[in-house]
């Protein structure tokens, strides 16, 4: 297995379905037992968080992971940590290891993690970057399967903006083999890199109710990214692609709704399905914890 992981090429599908698995039985512990569930895992173990962008879910859900597990986390808000005064992701990851036993990072360009994670001797792992969000898509896969069991026999749509949500589902995709469809606006495509290499079989529109008819998992994120202007004109050419009642009304009756979140109400999605009871995000949020918790052991057990 790979050191880090900085997208989800760096599992097999093998180490996915463990994770899985492994993220269901903490899920599990945590209702039977309770919180110190399993706090030998981690025990004396500790994990270095570097925030260059906001969060709420994932710091959270990877310190309690870290808490719950038996170890402890740090957290370093870029913006005040000597990244931020032109220290190197490099020299970062080489004074970090002497302290902690894996990093986590939440930044811009995936460059600046391949930096850290070459330099850094610990597991480095990607909490979001401009390019990808696999602990989140890990999530995703998490909730599905709790919900609709063999991944292999659905459609899942994705709507909304081709950026890192979409390129960590499209290499889901990939690695799982299930059928995959996504809808942008013209010219908010996936980046063609990420096409090119993982795309093959994914069915790629600019038509949302395509993409999201007879869908057994409706999915959407943010118009605007972090980090991203916030422009007028790609709002308007978002809003076809809102996912509204009549819009969700073409999925499967039993489809369920995702979202990462945060959401923007009234934009990418109405209150009315996020609300709505096919709509699954606050159980999704909460499965990030479960995840996290499957990620960490697998990576940090050994470091
Ligand atoms: N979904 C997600 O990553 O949420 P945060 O930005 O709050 O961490
Ligand atoms: N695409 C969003 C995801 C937030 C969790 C962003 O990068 O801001």
């Amino acid at each position: 297995m790979k050191k880090d992981l900085l997208s989800l090429s760096d599992l097999t599908p093998k180490e996915i379905a463990t994770l899985l698995r492994r993220a269901a039985f903490h899920k599990k512990q945590r209702k039977r037992i309770g919180p110190k569930a399993g706090m030998s895992i981690l025990r004396g173990k500790s994990l270095g968080m570097i925030f260059e962008k906001a969060s709420t879910r994932t710091r959270v859900s990877f310190e309690l992971a870290m808490y719950e597990l038996g170890g402890h986390a740090v957290c370093l808000d870029g913006s005040s940590s000597q990244l931020n005064r032109g220290e190197t992701y490099a020299d970062t990851a080489r004074v970090l290891g002497r302290y902690v036993h894996g990093i986590m990072i939440r930044t811009y360009l995936q460059k600046n993690l391949e930096e850290l994670a070459k330099a850094s001797e610990v597991p480095v792992i990607n909490g979001l970057s401009d390019l990808h969000h696999p602990c989140q898509v890990l999530t995703d896969l998490f909730t599905v399967q709790s919900h609709q069991k063999d991944l292999a026999k659905l459609k899942i749509a994705y709507v909304g903006d081709g950026n890192n949500m979409a390129n960590s589902w499209i290499e889901a995709a990939h690695l799982l083999k299930f059928s995959l469809f996504i809808a942008t606006p013209k010219g908010y495509e996936a980046p063609a890199e990420i096409v090119k290499r993982f795309g093959a079989t994914v069915r790629f529109s600019h038509d949302p109710t395509e993409a999201v008819r007879g869908a057994d998992v409706v999915n959407t994120d943010t118009w605007f990214s972090m980090g991203q202007k916030v422009e007028d004109e790609k709002r308007q050419a978002f809003k076809p692609f809102q996912v509204n009642r009549v819009l969700m009304g073409l999925a499967k009756k039993d489809a369920i709704f995702l979202h990462c979140l945060p959401a923007h109400r009234g934009e990418e999605v109405t209150d009315g399905v996020l609300d709505g009871p096919q709509s699954v995000v606050w159980e999704q949020a909460e499965n990030r914890l479960h995840v996290q918790k499957a990620i960490l052991e697998m990576l940090l057990r050994k470091s």
